[in-house]
């Protein structure tokens, strides 16, 4: 015969594991553990030849077990009791009730551009959209009078000169940067607004992705390769790129970005003014004078940084002829997009 304690370990490890499916499977187990002519029972009645030295220990470990087998009993016939909406009746195998609704296009665009460049090893960074002059233009080498901080491009907040919307997600860089944690590898997309009459090409509020990368010996071929590689994940593999010399205050050299147009494959059509090309973001080197404005040796580090219109590219991706849809909620239009994640 079995030694009690090894029946006392195979009864407990026993019990442990039951899962009751239905109120009877609970009655049986009644029957078997905790019933007079149970198994539990049956050892009380072993009990009585153990020796004396050994009774105490034994007497623990038996209540022990019963007052588990208990213990199971009550919780699973609790869950099987009358018609009570319980834990254990909820079939977690049902599919999820539908909800209705899809997300924004924008969002959608969002999403896919941060999973492109994630892939390239971006994370991504976030900035205030209420910014100051150094972050917005000073410490991206704008100069004093440059026509940007003009009242009609910036809205500026209360009467300080010095508190305004961020008009780009070129400011978010500057956040990056003067952290100081080098090497940065970051994509930045966010609302950036500006003081411009709302037309079917342009609005004052709407989206831009930067991009900054900041190490040894950046070249502009990195930068090359990089939107290559974007283009021809979110337009498609058959996309080209072609770069035009270009001037911003924050990169040296700078340029702009085209790809072929995707609607008619560049052979030309109203979309891109029949010259088969879509410019669609800036680009550069980050000019030494930023580095050494946020803390960084310039002698040492080189980086590029780009940027990006979100309605654009998204307006070309689906093929939309007007930016204010964008902002109307206008539920013909967004439905559209129901099916895209
Ligand atoms: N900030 C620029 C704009 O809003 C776009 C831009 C151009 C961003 C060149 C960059 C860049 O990072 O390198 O028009």
């Amino acid at each position: 015969m079995l030694p009690m304690k090894t029946k006392i370990a195979a009864l407990l490890a026993d019990i442990q594991q039951f899962q009751a499916q239905s109120k009877e499977q609970v009655e049986e187990f009644r029957l078997k553990y905790l019933s007079k002519k149970g198994l539990i029972h049956a050892l009380f009645d072993d009990f009585k030849q153990v020796p004396p030295e050994n009774r105490k220990e034994m007497g623990m470990l038996l209540n022990e077990l019963k007052n588990k087998a208990q213990e199971i009993f009550d919780r699973q016939s609790d869950a099987f009791a009358g018609d009570q909406h319980h834990v254990s009746q909820i079939d977690t195998s049902l599919p999820a009730v539908e909800v209705s609704g899809g997300r924004h296009p924008i969002s959608i665009v969002r999403r896919n551009l941060n999973s492109i460049f994630e892939r390239l090893g971006f994370i991504i960074a976030e900035g205030p959209e209420i910014e100051d002059d150094f972050h917005n233009f000073t410490a991206l080498n704008f100069p004093e009078e440059h026509p940007a901080r003009d009242m009609q491009d910036t809205f500026f907040i209360g009467k300080s000169p010095d508190v305004a919307l961020r008009t780009h997600t070129s400011s978010v860089q500057v956040r990056v940067m003067e952290q100081g944690k080098l090497p940065i590898r970051i994509i930045a997309p966010g609302r950036v607004f500006r003081n411009e009459a709302i037309s079917a090409r342009a609005h004052c509020i709407f989206h831009q992705i930067e991009g900054l990368y900041i190490d040894k010996e950046v070249s502009f071929a990195d930068l090359k390769q990089t939107l290559y590689f974007f283009a021809r994940e979110f337009f498609g593999p058959e996309t080209r790129i072609r770069f035009r010399p270009s001037y911003f205050p924050f990169t040296e050299i700078s340029a702009e970005m085209d790809v072929s147009c995707n609607i008619c494959g560049g052979k030309g059509c109203n979309i891109c003014k029949y010259s088969g090309w879509v410019e669609i973001l800036g680009c550069g080197m980050v000019d030494p004078n930023v580095l050494e404005a946020c803390g960084i040796d310039s002698k040492e580090y080189s980086g590029y940084a780009f940027g990006m219109g979100i309605e654009r590219i998204t307006m070309m991706k689906y093929q939309i002829n007007d930016l204010r849809l964008f902002f109307e909620n206008d539920l013909r239009f967004l439905k559209q997009f129901d099916q895209l994640v």
